[in-house]
């Protein structure tokens, strides 16, 4: 049992992870010891022992005396943490953060592959994390019938053993340390998404990659390879390339899959309705139709859906992508940010569509003026597509050794480019 209570509401007032006053840092470090010796009896020293080194880490863990899920790298895990983490001290506490999630999670209640609970670490740091509101990063969890795991772009971590506890702190072992998300460029090239990557860099000399990689609070559709191939097939108009490119994109929105069922209004960077359906996960604008092939991988400044067409639509409303982006960002709160705790849903999510979004395209849609997405509120349990059994990415080539997609863009400025740029102008 903790008697803290006093002192946390001093912590409160404390916004930088130093310590006013050595009484209330003896208290952390109290508390930090509680825990480092919890988790050495509960086979899992290496962990213990990182966190003893790390006290950066622990006075963070501690700063709020709130729920937290701690997914507990085993002994193995942690030994087989690459030398880039476990040697620059920088990295490994980023790191170590990334395991925390903010409030209360049950393994029982995740969200069946491929859809995901979604959780918010506390990993913050500008350095990693470029959310809206300062938010901390996501982390997916998610059930499959070998059990629960943590969702990664190209692993599954495995939850090894029962929870234990130990005061506000549920501890969850895993089998493998979760790595800290990279940029939207660099998980793109990761995942060896060659020719979204080749198609992007194409526009502007690379200043829309350079655009979109630095956008905070981004989802992207990201089209498979082979997507993009047979949408190069189709001898596009390569005046249309940036506005199909901005149907792929919102803006200052960060719409996690449980977010998909209860988001309000989507609204692409080239200024038409995104339709989600949940019974079949796909996604359409103006009759253009993917389905999600896997979702929330997370990057930096959002998530990546990935999806197996290209919502090749070349309708463009740069006033309704504006006032869209602006409407979302305006509805960004730091406080609320911040507070978004155990699974994200509808009414604890960091961004929403705000408060004045464009009136929607299609007819039967509900689209809101709102900062919650709760019309039809999940409790971000609800799954989609769950009939379809092709989850997998196929279409993952990290060889970079097909053909890139050639599509001569020169001359073509419009859409997501001077959409974006306008974007970036007002959101910065
Ligand atoms: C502790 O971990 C080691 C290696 O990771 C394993 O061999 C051992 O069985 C574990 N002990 C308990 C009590 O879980
Ligand atoms: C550690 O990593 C950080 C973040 O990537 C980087 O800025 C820094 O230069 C690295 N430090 C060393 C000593 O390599
Ligand atoms: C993760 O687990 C799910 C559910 O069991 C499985 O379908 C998927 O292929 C796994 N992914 C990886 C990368 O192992
Ligand atoms: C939301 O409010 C804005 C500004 O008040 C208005 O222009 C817009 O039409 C409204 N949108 C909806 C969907 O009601
Ligand atoms: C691209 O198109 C422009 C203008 O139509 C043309 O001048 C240029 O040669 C083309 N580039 C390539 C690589 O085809």
């Amino acid at each position: 049992m903790r008697f803290i209570t006093a002192a946390t509401v001093l912590l409160a007032s404390i916004t930088s992870s130093t310590f006013a006053t050595p009484v209330l840092q003896e208290l952390v470090t109290r508390d930090a010891n509680g825990l480092i010796d919890n988790l050495r009896s509960n086979n899992l020293s290496r962990l213990a022992d990182a966190l003893a080194q790390n006290p950066e880490v622990t006075n963070t863990i501690f700063q709020e005396n709130s729920k937290k899920y701690f997914l507990a790298p085993t002994d193995d895990a942690m030994q087989k943490l690459p030398d880039w983490v476990t040697q620059n001290k920088t990295i490994l506490q980023a790191t170590l953060l990334q395991h925390v999630l903010n409030g209360q999670f049950d393994s029982n209640k995740f969200n069946t592959y491929p859809t995901h609970t979604i959780g918010h670490s506390l990993l913050k740091s500008n350095d990693f994390v470029k959310l809206p509101g300062g938010a901390g990063q996501a982390v997916s969890l998610a059930r499959g019938p070998q059990g629960a795991f943590v969702a990664e772009a190209v692993n599954n971590d495995t939850m090894t053993s029962a929870t234990g506890s130990y005061d506000q702190f549920t501890i969850q072992p895993i089998s493998q340390a979760i790595t800290v998300p990279g940029g939207l460029v660099a998980t793109l090239r990761y995942l060896g998404y060659e020719e979204l990557l080749n198609t992007i860099s194409s526009v502007q000399d690379g200043a829309l990659a350079r655009q979109l990689d630095e956008m905070s609070g981004i989802t992207v559709f990201a089209p498979t390879n082979r997507a993009l191939r047979e949408y190069a097939d189709t001898d596009p108009n390569e005046q249309d390339l940036a506005t199909v490119l901005g149907q792929h994109v919102i803006q200052s929105r960060v719409v996690y899959s449980p977010l998909l069922t209860d988001q309000g209004s989507m609204i692409s960077s080239s200024g038409q309705d995104i339709i989600f359906d949940q019974a079949s996960g796909r996604v359409t604008v103006n009759g253009r139709s993917a389905k999600i092939i896997q979702s929330d991988i997370i990057c930096s400044t959002g998530v990546i859906h990935l999806i197996d067409t290209v919502l090749s639509s070349t309708n463009l409303d740069q006033g309704r992508a504006l006032q869209a982006a602006r409407s979302a960002q305006a509805g960004v709160s730091n406080s609320q940010a911040a507070s978004v705790s155990g699974p994200v849903d509808g009414t604890n999510s960091i961004t929403s569509q705000g408060n004045s979004v464009p009136v929607s395209q299609t007819s039967g849609y509900s689209t809101r003026n709102s900062t919650k997405n709760d019309d039809n509120a999940g409790q971000g349990q609800s799954g989609f597509g769950n009939n379809n059994n092709n989850n997998n990415n196929n279409n993952n080539n990290g060889n970079g050794k097909n053909a890139a997609v050639s599509i001569n863009v020169s001359g073509s400025l419009a859409g997501l480019a001077s959409a974006t740029a306008i974007g970036l102008a007002l959101l910065l």
